[in-house]
């Protein structure tokens, strides 16, 4: 039974009806072509002017054949049946002609008068299931900074053509750059569940989700220059050459460059990957320290596990609960804000979701988050392994294809890049050293100095979590947390991780919101990822408006817990330092956990 109540994500499915009339659901099912351009108008009307009671109708009509009322347990039951051999709930659900509709994306607050609320591809009332063509040659990924000018001229070709196309045409550029803004401001929505959106960030969706578009993308772009061996750059931030803007993509008259960058984050400026926005990045060799030890952070340290890796799991038909994977949240984050321009409203276009793909820089920073999730296989441990839940394998997006086809595409077949058909160029990773040993004299974590063996014995100056929470963030807070288990053996800790959740984040998503978290820290002025405290940062790339978001966090801290020096102790202070929207964010509440 277990298995009905949830059902993976289709992108099939979350072309629900919410636009076409209140009609009988057959007849939505085979609309002609006319009918279809009209629906396809319609939809363009802003999402917020919609009448719920109509949404809910057509729910209603949708689940007639398997469910009768709209009611969340009919419902999942009926799509049980989907996955069974009910050919009635076959029709019903799995009609290709079903899967040409999508939504206004929740882009902007005024989504009216903002053309921007329209992201849908051009609908196309077939789709097919996707199959790896065969015989195709291994395209080979280059680090930006080492391609070389035929590279260059290449993919400035390919971007050239794939600009001058019509912006209806699927493979024009328009429409690569709004895949992005669909399937990340919640254009798309579940059949039978017209009130859940989807949003592949902040969840195991989003290294799968952009695999794939990079996939297409890279793709249609051999296609253009008929080269199929073309392979997209990676922006190779986690390296010391690779970290400025890559010159290809900062030059001028190429069709690489976007003007809406932040000017004074032109090369040979290096990223900051604990950017802020609000405090001064650390410069030279100080800089390319801290930005190692956030890769070691995120990378080695605090994502042992799938689920600290990938994110939380999020699936059909459910409200999201909000929970991103390491590396999404720090660096992905800082360099979307980094790179975005500070000068427009929403700092276009790295820095919010509807724009970002509109930079073609967006898709050699992903490359580089793709590349990140296979080398985060590759690492020792024993949990560093894709997720084996059948809901995330069997989840589903729409694309289309390098022949213009509409194609749906599975989790299960993007887990392997070489099964694709790329793999990345090999480099050097220099921050596979950079785990910080643990200080000398601080073998009894925070009570050492003042002679006390552990935070719990510590004078009371740091209240228990459970009496500070929820609190406002407005200033530099340090609380007690107990731990459940205190000097596990090796074996434990390779069997099972310890995490600091940090939960309730709540703030307006329209802002970006960043705060930094280190354990057991003596200084009162917590710097950086330099401090061998540092945990991990929360922050966000803004994106919906009008709306309270939601989220939780996990760090894994095994290691930091050993290079702290506090493996032995009861309690540990945590301390939240805010650093962009102080007093802009809530924090629910904060608990150690022991989890595989
Ligand atoms: Cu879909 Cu970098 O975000």
């Amino acid at each position: 039974m277990a298995s009905l109540q949830f059902l993976p994500l289709k992108a099939s499915h979350l072309y629900a009806n919410t636009t076409t009339p209140h009609n009988s659901s057959t007849s939505q099912f085979f609309l002609n072509r006319e009918n279809r351009k009209h629906v396809f108008k319609k939809s363009l009307a802003c999402r917020a002017a919609k009448d719920n009671t109509n949404d809910q109708e057509n729910a209603n009509d949708s689940f007639k054949n398997v469910g009768g009322k709209f009611d969340r347990r009919d419902i999942l039951l009926g799509l049980g049946g989907l996955y069974g051999t009910t050919a009635v709930s076959q029709a019903a659900f799995a009609s290709p002609v079903d899967a040409t509709k999508c939504g206004n994306a929740d882009t902007l607050p005024t989504c009216t008068n903002i053309k921007d609320a329209n992201c849908c591809p051009p609908p196309n009332p077939n789709i097919s299931d996707f199959i790896f063509p065969t015989n195709q040659p291994l395209r080979v990924r280059p680090a930006a900074q080492l391609a070389d000018k035929k590279y260059i001229e290449k993919y400035n070709k390919a971007m050239q053509i794939m600009r001058s196309l019509p912006k209806d045409h699927p493979h024009s550029f328009a429409q690569q750059a709004a895949i992005h803004c669909a399937y990340c401001d919640s254009a798309y929505e579940m059949v039978g569940f017209p009130n859940v959106k989807m949003d592949v960030h902040f969840s195991w969706l989003f290294f799968p989700f952009h695999r794939w578009y990079l996939y297409f993308y890279e793709k249609i772009l051999g296609k253009l220059i008929g080269d199929p061996t073309f392979a997209i750059p990676y922006w190779n931030w986690d390296s010391p050459d690779g970290m400025p803007i890559p010159d290809m993509f900062a030059d001028r008259s190429s069709p690489l460059y976007d003007k809406l960058r932040d000017d004074n984050h032109q090369p040979p400026l290096k990223i900051d990957l604990n950017y802020s926005k609000s405090n001064p990045s650390p410069v030279g060799n100080e800089l390319i320290e801290a930005n190692y030890r956030v890769m070691y952070t995120q990378m080695v340290s605090s994502s042992k596990t799938p689920e600290l890796f990938f994110g939380g799991a999020y699936r059909g038909g459910e409200p999201q609960v909000k929970a991103a994977g390491a590396l999404e949240n720090q660096p992905h984050t800082q360099l979307h804000i980094w790179t975005g321009d500070p000068e427009q409203k929403y700092g276009e276009d790295m820095g919010r979701f509807f724009s970002a793909g509109r930079d073609p820089l967006f898709y050699s920073h992903h490359a580089n988050v793709d590349r990140m999730w296979n080398i985060w296989k590759t690492l020792p441990g024993k949990n560093r392994k894709d997720i084996e839940d059948p809901d995330w394998l069997d989840s589903a997006f729409l694309f289309y294809d390098e022949n213009e086809k509409l194609v749906r595409v599975k989790i299960r077949d993007c887990v392997d890049t070489k099964k694709m058909g790329y793999v990345y160029q090999d480099v050097p990773l220099p921050w596979l050293g950079a785990r910080k040993p643990p200080k000398k004299g601080k073998g009894k974590g925070l009570g050492k100095k003042s002679g006390v063996a552990n935070a719990a014995e510590m004078p009371q100056v740091f209240p228990n979590a459970n009496q500070v929470f929820p609190k406002v963030l407005d200033g530099l807070l340090k609380v007690t947390i107990p731990r459940p288990k205190k000097s596990r053996s090796q074996e434990e800790k390779e069997d099972e991780e310890e995490i600091l959740v940090i939960d309730g984040i709540e703030y307006d998503g329209d802002e970006y919101i960043k705060f930094d978290v280190f354990l057991n820290d003596e200084d009162e002025v917590e710097s950086g990822p330099n401090n061998a405290e540092f945990a991990g940062s929360y922050s966000n790339v803004p994106s919906k408006s009008n709306n309270r978001v939601k989220v939780s966090m996990s760090l894994g801290i095994t290691e930091l817990l050993e290079d702290v020096g506090a493996d032995d102790d009861d309690n540990i202070v945590v301390a939240l330092v805010p650093r962009t929207g102080k007093g802009k964010v809530t924090i629910g509440g904060a608990k150690i956990i022991i989890s595989s």
